[in-house]
This record gives C-alpha cells, structure tokens and sequence, in this order.
C-alpha cells in the first residue's frame, strides 16, 4: 500500500513542480501554507486561474473542478454575467461606507426564495453568521447554552467548535455524546455551555433537549450534516421538538442553500425561526447572513430606540461582494438546480452502480449538487459511522484523481457539481474514480 501512494504520490511530484516550489514559499511565512483547509500531502496545488468548471494551475494543468470553493462556486469561475455585476460596482466605487442598494437586493432576493425568512442581516462569513445567529438567539430567549449535534460543523467560533471531531474513545455514549473542544485555545466555558445531540436518532433528541429546554437558548443543525445524509422524519422531528420545547431552531444553510431555490428547507419541508447562509450568496467573496422571524430580528432594529442588541462589521454588506452575490443568485433559476440537481442524479446513479461492482466497501452520498464518497461498509447514520470512513484509502483515492484531472475537495467529503457542468464530467468522474480505486488498493 505504502508503495502505491509512494507512485501516486512520485507522479503527482513529478507533474506539478511549481506548485511544490510556491508551498515551499508559501511556508515560510505562512505556518503550513496559505490556510489550514489548503493543505494536503504531499503539497497543495497552486492555481493560476479558473474558467467555467475547470481550473488550471501553476504547471499549467487542466483539471474539472468538483471542490467548488468549499462548494461556493456554483456558477463555476469567471461567470459573465458576475464579473459584469462586479466591474459596474468598481466603476461606482468599491467602500463607500453607507448603503449602496446592492444589499437590499440581495436581501430581498433571499427573503423572496426563502420563505423562513422574513428579515436578513449580512456579515462576513459562514462563521459570523452562526454567531450572530446564536447571540442572538440567547438574547430573545434569555437562556445560556445551545445544543449542537456530534460531528456537525458551523464554522470557527468557540462554541460550534464542540464536538466537531471528537475521539471516539473520549466522545462517550452515542445517544448522550459529551461536549469535547475541538481544536486548542478554546475557552473551557464553550463545552460547559453545549449540548450535544446525535444526528438521525429522535428519540435521543427528544430527551436531551426536554431534558435541558429551561437552559437551551436554540438547537443548531445543518441538515445536510456536512457530509450526511439526515432522513426527512428526522429532520422534521427535530424541528417539532424545538417547537414543542420552546427553543429556537437555527437551520444552516451556509452550504445547504445550494441544494435548491427555496433552500434546504424546502427540501425538508420545514420552517426554522433563523437561518444562516455564506458561501454561494457572495459569488466568491466572503460573506455570511442569517435571517429569519421578523419578531426576533428585529432586535436588530434600533432605528426606533436602543433594543439593547447590535450587530455590525466594517466590511459586512459590501458593495462588490452584494453586487456579486445578487448576479449569482440571480442565474440560480428553476431551470439552473434542474440541470445541477439532475446531473447530481446522474451521479448517483452512475456511482452507486460502481460500488456495487467492485469489492472495495465504498458508498457515495448525494444530495441535490452536492456529494461525498466514503469507504466504509458500514450504514451512514451520525458522526460515528461516518468515523469508520477508511482516511487513507480516500487520500489515495483523491491523489490519484488530480492526477488524472479531477479536483475534488481533500478527504472526498464536501465535493459539488458547478453549472457549467454537463453529463460528460459526471461520467468522466466516475470512470476516473474506478482507475483511482484501483490504483489506490492494486498492491
Ligand atoms: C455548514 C457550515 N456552516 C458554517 C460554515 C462556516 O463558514 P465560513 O467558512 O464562511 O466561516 C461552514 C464552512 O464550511 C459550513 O459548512
């Protein structure tokens, strides 16, 4: 095995040079490179440019792009019409430090899609938004802890940063997981203020959160799990537990918004008190918002007097990065998720029927344009059958794939399917991955 990766690892070398120079550079004033998300072994590609759903590196080759900027760049890169939308605003200025219009378009286009949202408020990034959303869901209700579910990732602040990754030896029972930091320098307080539910089990929800309901200011949950798939009945269930309890339900869509127009929400067929979004409604720049019950996000609204609450940023609501999320959210039509969420079938399809061929235990998760390739036998319910995903034979797996041209996210767990996209690259992939299985466990 170690050989394998050793060629696969020696033809990735040999092919991108460059790349190995730049991380070389990159290192030397960047602990580990550019960011932590960039990096993987031996050394991460640099890119040059995108075009459509291709990228292109430092060496100068050609691979389809199924990463998508953590699954941002629905579009693909270098859309007409947003570098358009982005140029205009440039001509008219890029920080005029007051509202510009852009943003009430944006949000209107939001609130219009998404029907849980009645009120909008623009940050920087995914991770601001779930703060935002949980302080603000603490302040209404007046209560000091959330309850989050074991495994699920809502960005880099302390308190989602709980039971992100937990050791499996240290996480305790499935059904009452224990609350555990998940990277170092994280406050002690963050885990004493965190539930932890387990994802796809109703019965455990229930309990824990009638259990702790006199403290749980909400219940946070990303109803694609990251990278799991969530049963619609449990889902659902959640959202009538919230409900029945009192506690607020805050829904992530920073990745799930891509799932369809009305969001993942729709999807589920349910109506969170708050959402949160990031990723695609910047049209690659970063960005965040979190919106939802006019009565709770009005707290926001000082326009009439101090409500004690207050949220702001230098850089939340830019004018550029307005103009490009509207341009972006704008093509995503009924006609666009058709064409996305179709060829997502496709690859189900397509894969499923490869997994049943071969030997190796390998499962594909896909929903709507977004998919996640595991190799692991066993049923995919929470974080702890998603912990048996064999790494190294997916780190294999994915080396063997850039080198033959397909750019997927690392570890194969967050990867997506861009606009531009037709029926050609689903199936190159998949006929790709068969070679790279093969490649990956030949010895
Ligand atoms: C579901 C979810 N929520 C929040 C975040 C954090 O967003 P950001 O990286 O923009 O801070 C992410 C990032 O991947 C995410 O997947």
């Amino acid at each position: 095995m170690a050989e394998v990766s050793k060629t696969l690892e020696d033809i990735y070398a040999a092919e991108n040079p460059t790349s190995r120079a730049q991380f070389e550079r990159d290192r030397r004033s960047m602990p580990g490179g550019a960011k932590g998300a960039y990096f993987y072994k031996p050394y991460p590609l640099t890119m040059q440019r995108g075009e459509g759903c291709y990228l292109y590196d430092v060496d100068e080759r050609e691979r389809v792009d199924f990463a998508n900027h953590h699954t941002g760049q629905i579009l693909g890169h270098n859309n007409p019409a947003v570098n358009a939308a982005i140029q205009a605003q440039l001509a008219r200025g890029i920080a005029l430090g007051a509202p510009t219009g852009n943003e009430v378009a944006l949000a209107e286009e939001i609130c219009r899609r998404v029907e849980s949202v009645e009120r909008l408020r623009f940050c920087n990034s995914g991770t601001e938004a779930t703060l935002h959303a949980i302080r603000l869901a603490r302040g209404f209700s007046g209560r000091p802890k959330i309850a989050k579910f074991e495994g699920g990732y809502h960005g880099s602040h302390d308190i989602v940063e709980v039971s992100v990754a937990p050791a499996l030896d240290k996480a305790g029972p499935a059904d009452a997981p224990y609350a555990l930091a998940t990277t170092g320098g994280t406050s002690p307080h963050a885990p004493a203020e965190v539930v932890v539910l387990p994802y796809n089990n109703e019965e455990a929800v229930e309990e824990l959160v009638r259990r702790h309901r006199d403290e749980l200011a909400c219940v946070i949950l990303d109803p694609k799990a990251g990278i799991l798939p969530l049963r619609q009945e449990f889902v659902r269930a959640v959202r009538r537990v919230t409900e029945e309890n009192d506690v607020l339900l805050i829904l992530d869509e920073v990745v799930g918004f891509r799932v369809g127009e009305g969001g993942i929400q729709e999807y589920y067929g349910i109506s969170p008190d708050l959402t949160t979004f990031g990723k695609l409604i910047g049209g690659g720049f970063p960005v965040g918002a979190f919106g939802g019950r006019a009565d709770i996000m009005n707290l926001f609204d000082t326009s009439r007097g101090a409500t004690g609450f207050f949220q702001s940023g230098t850089f939340s609501a830019h004018a550029v990065v307005m103009a490009a999320g509207l341009a972006t959210v704008r093509q995503l039509t009924p006609a666009a998720f058709a064409h996305l969420n179709g060829l997502g079938e496709r690859l189900r399809a397509r894969l499923g029927a490869l997994f049943a061929r071969i030997d190796v235990p390998a499962q594909a998760v896909v929903l709507g344009s977004l998919f996640s390739i595991y190799f692991t036998a066993e049923p995919l319910v929470n974080y702890r059958s998603l912990a048996t995903n064999n790494g190294g034979m997916a780190q294999r797996v994915f080396l063997s794939l850039l080198n033959q041209g397909y750019f997927l996210s690392q570890g194969l767990t967050m990867n997506s399917l861009s606009l531009p996209m037709q029926e050609s690259h689903i199936d190159g992939l998949v006929q790709a991955l068969e070679q790279a299985i093969e490649q990956a466990t030949r010895l």
